[in-house]
This record gives structure tokens, sequence and C-alpha cells, in this order.
């Protein structure tokens, strides 16, 4: 019912708004003068003791997550970190054993993949931290340490909120961890919780964006195909969003790291096909734009998203969507809104059933 939706007309944009209460339901209560703290939830600093390596494991949107939390776990603190899709680590025999911290990222903590490839891992001997945002679930049951996300009940099939907190609780997990290991210091460590509490800030400046966004989705709704590019972190931006606007809006869509492009994909840009092209970081930013450039010059039809100010060329982009200044680290969860955004308009403008899209089902219980 309407009600039940808080007025808004779909469960995925009361979802996708409630973001911000969302995020600081999870990352307050773990914050102690201004540091990470997880001792509360159980989560005792020996957990990283002689651990080298870590392996998420996850489905899907969970799985894109373990990818945002991997770039931050490898740039800032230097940890090897795998990112393994569940239904194919458990039938792998994978390379871990106590020495590797196993990371489960599950909404609904019932995926049977999920909750197998957990299985294998504690068989094997490493400690298993799950994050996982539904008291009591199974694979919450089943681990060792349980990190509770507390994104409130997500009803839309399409998963938004549930994502942008399992990123929150990466970033607490991996800043405790640089803290206890010494990798970070205090002063850095409180830096990078102060961003991590001000993300609220950016996301409602992002919700401000909402206009544009659904001009960009009145564009791309009438194409087959669209492109996403990026390039580090925003690459995985670009994998999550492609999934949002199949999934919703069953159109076509690929994300591409950007520089890959030319092997193969490039052949495919032709007139009028939307790229929307990601640029939060500045070491790459302008290797992204002058991939922007290349599709371009063949005709594509360019939605960038960045941080720029000055980007009226339209040798560069068709469209701009801007977003607030922040790190490319918390960048991300302004990026996520934009695509969350872009994909349930897209959806919304064609007719779909946006919260109940064909085929899928929220939780996958059964292989
Ligand atoms: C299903 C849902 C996805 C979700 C995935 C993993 O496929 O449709 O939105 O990302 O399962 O679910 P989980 O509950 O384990 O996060």
């Amino acid at each position: 019912s309407s009600a039940q939706k808080g007025g808004y007309p779909h469960f995925m944009l009361k979802e996708i708004y409630e973001q911000p209460d969302a995020l600081d339901r999870t990352i307050r209560p773990r914050v102690s003068d201004g540091l990470p703290f997880l001792e509360e939830d159980g989560i005792s600093d020996s957990l990283f003791d002689g651990i080298k390596n870590i392996t998420v494991v996850a489905c899907g949107t969970a799985m894109h997550a373990g990818m945002v939390g991997k770039y931050v776990f490898e740039s800032k603190l230097r940890i090897p970190v795998n990112v393994e899709i569940a239904s194919e680590f458990r039938y792998k025999d994978p390379i871990i054993d106590k020495n590797t911290l196993t990371i489960v990222l599950s909404q609904s903590g019932e995926t049977i993949d999920t909750l197998e490839a957990l299985r294998l891992a504690k068989k094997k001997g490493s400690p298993v931290l799950s994050i996982v945002n539904v008291k009591g679930s199974t694979i919450a049951r089943e681990s060792d340490y349980v990190l509770y996300t507390h994104a409130g009940p997500e009803i839309a099939v399409a998963s938004t909120k549930a994502y942008t907190v399992q990123i929150s609780a990466m970033y607490l997990i991996a800043c405790r961890y640089g803290l206890v290991k010494g990798i970070i210091s205090e002063d850095e460590a409180r830096e990078f919780i102060k961003n991590l509490e001000n993300v609220r800030s950016i996301i409602e400046d992002t919700l401000k964006n909402a206009n544009t966004i659904k001009m960009v989705a009145n564009r791309i709704m009438i194409s087959p195909d669209v492109f996403y590019i990026g390039r580090g972190i925003d690459y995985t931006l670009c994998l999550e969003a492609s999934l949002k606007l199949k999934e919703i809006s069953y159109i076509h869509s690929e994300a591409y790291a950007a520089g890959e492009l030319k092997h193969g994909t490039i052949a495919l840009i032709s007139e009028n096909v939307p790229v929307i092209a990601i640029a939060t970081e500045k070491d790459v930013y302008s290797k992204v734009i002058s991939n922007v450039k290349e599709v371009k010059s063949r005709g594509a039809f360019v939605i960038l998203v960045s941080h720029d100010d000055d980007i009226n060329d339209t040798s560069v982009c068709d469209m701009q969507i801007k977003l607030p200044e922040a790190d490319s680290v918390f960048s991300v969860f302004a990026t996520a809104v934009v695509l969350q955004l872009i994909a349930y308009y897209t959806s919304d403008a064609k007719g779909l059933d946006v919260d109940k899209p064909r085929n899928l089902a929220k939780s996958v219980t059964v292989e």
C-alpha cells in the first residue's frame, strides 16, 4: 500500500531516500571518540591476528559491495583481497586457510550459494566474518563473527540501501584493521571516520539532483543498449549500475573498465549509444576523459558523472551529473545514488514493475 511506501510511488525510491538514515544507523554505533570500534559487535581485535589476506564471498549486488571494499583494503592498507562469486567459490577448492579472513556479504543472510561458501570457508579453517542485514538469519547464525548492517527491511527486489550500508561496513572493518595493525595512524583513522560520517550529507546533496537524473533516464529509456565506463573504484560502481539497470529496465547494458574498451567493446559504440562515464578519481581522471573522447568521436551520447565544474565542452559530454566534492573513496556513496536513480527512473518511465522485476527473487534460497 502507499502508506507502507511512506508516500513514495515505489519501495525502491523510498529505500533510495532512506540511505542517509540507514548509513547513520550502521556507522554511528561503531564509532567511539572518533575512532572505529567493533568490540560491542563481538568482533575483538584478536580476529585480525595472523591474517595475511582476505577473501570476500557474495552474490549479486552484495558482491559488488565487496569489490568496493577490496579497493579500500588494497589501496589504503595494502592487504590483498580476493572477491569471489559465491557460486564459483563453493565448487573450486579455494586457496584459503586460517591466515585468510573470509568476509561474507549478504542482505538476506539466506542466499544458498553464499551460505555454502561460508560453510566451505569454515571447513578450511578460515575465520568467517559476515556482514548481514537480516537479524538471526542462517548466514549470521553460522558465522564466527557478524557485523549487522542496519538498513532496515529492504522490500524492492533491486537492492539499494543494503548495498551502501554494506560498503560502509567494509569501510569500518578496514579502518579498524588498519588501526589495530598500525598500518594507519590514529589521526588517519579519525580523518577516515570523519569522512565516513559525512557521507550522509553527500547523499542528501546528491538527491537534490533528481531532476537532472530524470532527464538522463528519459534519454536512455529509448535505447536498446547502454554502456557504463570507469576506472578503479568507479569501475566497480559501473558493474553495480549495469546490473541495476538490467534488473529493472530490461535494457541491455555493459560495464567496462574504461581502458579495456579499445580491446573489443568499442566496436559496439555507434551513433547515439548512451555511454555513462564515471570519473571521480583524480589520479585517472584525464585517462577516463580521453576514453570519453574516443567514444564521443564515434557518435556516443555521453553522460558524465564527475566532480568537475567546467565540462561544458560538447566534445566531451552531452549531459553531466555533478557530484558533491569528496575523495573518490567516499564519492562512491554519491555515485551509487546517482546510478540507482538512473535505473529507477528508466524503469518507471518505461512503465515497468519497478519493485518486482520479472524472473528475479529478492533472495535465492534454492540452487
Ligand atoms: C538476489 C537479489 C539481489 C541480491 C542477491 C544476493 O539475486 O535479487 O538483489 O544482491 O540475491 O542477495 P543477498 O541477500 O545474499 O545479499
